[in-house]
């Protein structure tokens, strides 16, 4: 069965106090629209449109990656009936049996839900509805006494019976395409918020004895909404349990699932640790036995096997080679790749940095934009002078370098194979291999120095 899918994102979002659209707010990472366009995504639909109203340049901005989408405006916002409504002409350019029409701010239905939606009868209007402890603020689904589903009632135009009613609306519509050009045109806004409902639909189906299917979620947090601040809280944090749940599955071992925070996509090896309050951003890669300390954060990396990352490190577009020891306080700026079984110890942060095998950067330095070579042994409190105040600088430091502590390297300076650096020394100029260099000035000792009297008042 062919499918076009729309999207209802005009609304304003004012519950949300904020000036970015509702749906651009982020869950696990993603804008809530980004979520569900991936979902949608999943099912192969002919075509997406997303009505949006006055935010439309900023959603399209934040949204390019789903180039598909066919964007169409809603003048004024004048209901969740009338949103859809704007649709129809764009709905028209394609040939398709059904239309399903979700709401914007759902973001954690699973395309098993939708898939299950799709498979109703052939002709049938499909919704997917609730049970829910507290439906308060949502459709209620009227039903007869055969449980024939005759209406949607909204809460503010509900009676005292009718809100007792647990069986809500999701906000979910699967409906042959003929019907839906009809009775959009139908809709009216007789009601107390003089809206166009998109639920009126449903009862014209019931009139026109056009079956209407319903199907249930798996789990309820497949249908919350994010209205508000408190919302959306919420529901990242049931898409964190989510991730934790998944990342157990596949036998990683999290020493607290409420303390991870997963922003993108996980592949993760075997026997992978992760100690507590750890985020994990954008791309991650962790290979077999890694380990993550306490208070990491790590964005857009590929942490290969056996590294172990040790409490409170920030690690950004970085690849970490096999056995790599990182941290505790460690900062891996973009563009760092180390090879295998290198050192980057405390308070140290390196940058846009190759480090070569079994090197050592223990405590309390910056490198930045550099090539070191292998099995190198960096002092402590060494520096990289690699900004002139308009340029950066390369520092090459070959393998075998023994660096003393409180070095300073003005770039662009190389450092030849084997050479040894004294501590205290600023290099200014190229170092040829296997020489020793110090500039430190001769310690002078002045024996039997008084010191000068305090200055009485
Ligand atoms: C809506 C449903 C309600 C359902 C609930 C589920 C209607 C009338 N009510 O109520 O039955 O239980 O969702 O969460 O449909 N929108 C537009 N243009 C508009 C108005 C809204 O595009 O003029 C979009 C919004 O961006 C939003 C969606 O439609 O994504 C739903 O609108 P919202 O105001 O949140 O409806 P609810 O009051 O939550
Ligand atoms: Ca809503």
């Amino acid at each position: 069965m062919s499918l076009s899918v729309v999207i209802l994102a005009a609304g304003q979002g004012s519950r949300m106090q904020s000036a970015l659209p509702k749906v651009l707010h982020p869950i696990g990472g993603k804008p809530i629209l980004y979520r569900i366009l991936s979902t949608i995504s999943q099912l192969n639909p002919k075509q997406i449109i997303v009505v949006h109203g006055n935010q439309g340049e900023t959603l399209k901005n934040a949204l390019t990656d789903f180039p598909a989408i066919r964007w169409v405006k809603q003048e004024r916002p004048l209901g969740t009936g009338d949103a859809a409504l704007s649709a129809l002409s764009s709905l028209e350019e394609e040939e398709v049996d059904n239309v399903l029409i979700l709401y914007s701010d759902i973001p954690l239905i699973r395309m098993e839900t939708l898939s299950a939606l799709l498979k109703i009868p052939k002709g049938a209007v499909g919704l997917i509805t609730e049970e829910v402890a507290d439906p308060t603020g949502l459709g209620r689904i009227l039903r007869d006494k055969e449980g024939k589903i005759l209406r949607i009632v909204e809460e503010k135009d509900a009676t005292d019976f009718e809100k007792k009613i647990k069986e809500i609306n999701t906000g979910f519509f699967l409906v042959p395409k003929p019907y839906l050009q009809k009775w959009l045109k139908k809709l009216t806004p007789n009601n107390l918020q003089q809206e166009y409902y998109l639920t009126d639909m449903v009862a014209q189906a019931h009139e026109e004895q056009v079956p209407i299917t319903t199907i249930s979620p798996k789990f309820t947090w497949e249908i919350l909404g994010v209205n508000d601040k408190i919302q959306l809280a919420n529901l990242e944090r049931i898409y964190q349990q989510q991730q934790a749940l998944s990342l157990m599955q596949q036998g990683v071992t999290l020493l607290d699932p409420m303390r991870l925070d997963v922003r993108g996509e996980v592949k993760c090896g075997q026997d992978v640790m992760i100690d507590i309050n750890v985020v994990l951003e954008g791309q991650v890669t962790l290979g077999s036995n890694v380990k993550i300390g306490p208070n990491v954060y790590i964005k857009n990396a590929i942490i290969e096997d056996n590294v172990e990352i040790l409490a409170s490190s920030i690690i950004e577009n970085a690849i970490i080679g096999a056995e790599c020891n990182i941290g505790p306080f460690a900062r891996i700026r973009p563009e760092t790749v180390l090879a295998e079984k290198v050192k980057i110890g405390n308070f140290v942060e390196v940058k846009n940095v190759r480090i070569g095998k079994n090197s050592k950067v223990n405590h309390l330095s910056y490198i930045g934009d550099a090539t070191i070579g292998q099995e190198v042994n960096i002092g402590a409190g060494t520096i990289t002078c690699n900004f002139d105040g308009r340029k950066k600088h390369k520092t090459v430091i070959e393998d075998r370098v023994f660096i003393g502590s409180d070095t300073q390297l003005i770039a662009p300076v190389t450092i030849g194979e084997g050479v040894t650096i004294g501590a205290g020394t600023t290099v200014t100029r190229d170092v040829p291999s296997y020489y020793l260099l110090h500039n430190r000035i001769e310690q002078r000792s002045v024996s039997n120095w008084k010191k000068l009297e305090e200055e009485q008042d």
